[in-house]
């Protein structure tokens, strides 16, 4: 569950309320395009119940931050404890003067549950202020332009006030209860409208004394419709009764003990600039209370709970960036983001035959695994994020060792992706390579493009790697890959072209100056300065087709190769590379600044490193892209760990071991970050004259420190940082 943009109370001045639950979400349908393989179905995740609707009234007024007169405000995440707090006085038309504190968390440690306390302190006087807390399907939803619930039952039960709504057209529908506790029983008077349901009662307060209550609210979502409302109902309200005796205080402490265990084993520490240390933890609190990786039919939006922009829906983001974080975070969450592709392989396999291909084709964007993207050139010719999929597997798995996922479902995610690109690919009839034609890569500025240098190089690996998965398990497990070959249907031919193929993959690459080239012609294009233009985001401002003209990039695309098969590249290529696209890329997507930062603190180019990390690691609390409106850029937040990990960490974990190369940022005075690695918790330490490593708790982890190979037990192994790894003092502008 999610909220965004609530007081509680209401209120009644500009603002963009959104309540929702993961997975939960509305379609459209739309009448097939003239042009097939366009999607004719879109999802999008909904919002849903407002379930800190509180109404306080004293003296006949209403409290509303829009009209009454309010001092002293604050509003604090606590991201050691994630209690929300907002407090201020309110002075009522009557003269009175109320101080209000709403505190509120939804729970890590119970995810259907939420609570609230709200406290008041009666500054001048003594008397009633009016309460209706309740729960309340009537928002709109901001892009739909409407409210799309309809509420089939309510009431109140055995101590609970319940209500359920049901979506228009996906039929979903999600059971919403609460109950109120009191110091002092307190007679309420049970309230419901077509689309809420509440209690109201008037809570006394005597000068000087605090007094408060407190809510707590069970939420569950039933996205199956041929269960019965009636099924749905009761289960619901059972499921609310096993919560009879959560306290406010009982939850806040299971809640607390669940954040002090995060921040114990895995805080990221920066010394030396507050706002950068600020702007990690933020981002670090957000991944986890976006993903707590309980349920592998659910995965993580663009923008996470916090807003409507991307419809909730993931991308390849997740696979590319997100699932780095979770792996040496949350090994249990990394796991079920896997599983969330195999339960979803079968839309797959219905998209790659929707594209005339075979074998499974991931969606670009969805909620439930199908595609969700009608702009087709992105939902249908970004085909790298089904190699992303592909991708997650072998970095998970040679992360965490779980070959048993490897052999179950891994594999056959493997051989179903494979052959859906040795269907989607071509052979040049003149030079007789293989590669993909009529594509775009991650760099969405470039379009229908053929042999996009990332995707080739990303799908070569994919066959590399099923064929090698292949003959592992061909000694290790042949009773399973005979399995997963029967269930796929395997024909012998098939491998044996995957081989070719990879062999024969086209990566544009220019001798003599050892550059990539993005995709074929791309050297040819118009050369834009960037340092002439001025109007962001470009999109805004110039024609859509005006942007593909030129060699502009929107965001990392043969550098994303550099850093996701780091060890192929040699530290030149990397420098050479970076630097020439670098000075092409325009960072118009909030993925961007990150990869750059990481590369450019591999090659030693520390102005940059600090430059683009900073802007991933502050871009929604300082508001960078002016859009934190639309929601937290939520996928690109673990960018911001990343920078840290990977950046001036240098970790890199596409090699056979573990391997660390730090730098240390000019600015900083020391920096230091935890993982979960196999089992153990390894810590990095990192100043300006040292760096040094250990295992807090667990086995050792062999790893490589600036190219040696160690087994790093409890005991802490501390060297000199390389001089030519220590940046030149940078200021903060
Ligand atoms: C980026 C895509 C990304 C999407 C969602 C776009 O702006 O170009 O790569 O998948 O945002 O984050």
């Amino acid at each position: 569950m999610g909220l965004r943009g609530y007081f509680d109370e209401g209120y009644s001045g500009d603002g963009l309320v959104g309540s929702y639950l993961n997975g939960v979400f509305e379609e459209r349908r739309f009448p097939p395009e003239w042009v097939r393989g366009i999607t004719t179905r879109t999802t999008t995740m909904v919002n849903s119940v407002d379930w800190v609707y509180t109404r306080l009234t004293v003296d006949g007024e209403q409290l509303d931050l829009a009209k009454s007169k309010v001092t002293d405000f604050s509003r604090r995440l606590d991201l050691k404890t994630g209690i929300l707090t907002r407090a201020f006085t309110w002075h009522t038309a009557s003269g009175k003067t109320l101080r209000i504190v709403f505190s509120r968390f939804v729970s890590m440690d119970a995810p259907h549950l939420g609570c609230q306390r709200v406290t008041f302190e009666a500054l001048d006087f003594s008397g009633p202020v009016e309460v209706t807390a309740g729960l309340d399907f009537s928002p709109i939803h901001e892009d739909f332009g409407k409210n799309v619930w309809t509420c089939p039952r309510k009431g109140r039960e055995n101590g609970l006030v319940a209500i359920l709504g049901q979506t228009e057209s996906s039929g979903h529908r999600v059971f919403s209860s609460f109950r109120l506790d009191f110091a002092s029983p307190i007679a309420t008077e049970f309230v419901e409208d077509e689309k809420l349901v509440g209690l109201r009662f008037a809570l006394p307060l005597r000068q000087g004394e605090p007094a408060s209550f407190d809510k707590i609210v069970v939420n569950a979502a039933e996205k199956d419709r041929q269960v019965a409302t009636d099924e749905v109902w009761s289960r619901g309200l059972a499921l609310a009764a096993s919560y009879r005796d959560v306290s406010f205080d009982g939850a806040k402490e299971a809640h607390r003990a669940y954040w002090s265990n995060v921040w114990e084993t895995l805080d990221v520490t920066i010394d030396g600039d507050p706002a950068d240390q600020q702007g990690v933890r933020f981002c670090i609190f957000q991944l986890h209370q976006t993903y707590h990786g309980q349920d592998p039919h659910l995965n993580i939006g663009a923008k996470g709970l916090t807003g409507e922009i991307y419809w909730g829906a993931t991308f390849w983001d997740t696979e590319t960036y997100c699932l780095p974080f979770y792996l040496f975070s949350n090994p249990k969450a990394a796991k079920n983001l896997l599983l969330f592709r195999y339960l979803t392989l079968p839309q797959a396999r219905e998209r790659a035959i929707e594209q005339d291909c075979l074998g499974a084709c991931y969606p670009f964007v969805t909620i439930d695994g199908t595609e969700s993207c009608r702009v087709w050139q992105h939902g249908n010719l970004q085909v790298h994020a089904t190699a992303a999929v592909a991708y997650a597997v072998w970095h998970y798995v040679s992360v965490s060792g779980d070959t048993d996922l490897l052999h179950r479902e891994g594999i056959e995610m493997l051989l179903e992706i494979s052959r859906y690109f040795a269907s989607r690919g071509g052979w040049n009839s003149r030079t007789g390579e293989y590669g993909f034609f009529g594509v775009m890569g991650p760099d969405e500025y470039h379009m229908m493009v053929h042999n996009n240098c990332y995707t080739n190089y990303m799908v070569k690996k994919v066959f590399e790697q099923t064929l090698a998965v292949m003959e592992a398990m061909g000694r290790e497990a042949p009773d399973l890959l005979e399995e997963a070959k029967k269930k796929v249907a395997l024909d012998p031919a098939e491998p044996e072209a995957w081989k070719v193929m990879a062999e024969k993959m086209r990566i544009p690459l220019q001798q003599g100056t050892g550059i990539y080239e993005q995709h074929d012609g791309y050297f040819d294009l118009p050369h834009i300065d960037l340092s002439t233009l001025d109007q962001f985001p470009i999109y805004y401002y110039w024609a859509y087709d005006r942007i593909f003209r030129y060699d502009m990039v929107k965001q990392p695309d043969v550098v994303l190769m550099l850093f996701l098969y780091s060890h192929d590249f040699s530290l030149e290529a990397k420098r050479i590379n970076y630097e020439y696209y670098v000075a092409r890329c325009i960072h118009e997507s909030s993925l961007s600044p990150a990869v750059h930062s990481i590369v450019a603190a591999e090659v030693g180019n520390y102005a940059d490193a600090v430059k683009y990390a900073r802007y991933g690691n502050r871009l929604d609390l300082d508001n960078y892209n002016r859009n934190t409106r639309e929601g937290l850029h939520t996928t690109s937040l673990s960018a911001a760990w990343m920078n840290v990990v990977h950046g001036f960490g240098g970790m890199r974990s596409d090699g056979d071991i573990l391997s660390f190369n730090p730098s240390m940022p000019g600015h900083w005075r020391s920096f230091s970050f935890r993982i979960l690695y196999r089992g153990a918790i390894l810590e990095m330490k990192v100043d300006r004259e040292s760096v040094a490593v250990k295992v807090l708790r667990g086995p050792a982890v062999p790893l490589q420190l600036y190219g040696r190979e160690y087994s790093v037990g409890t005991e802490e192994i501390r060297m000199d940082l390389p001089g030519e790894r220590l940046g030149e003092i940078l200021v903060r502008e």
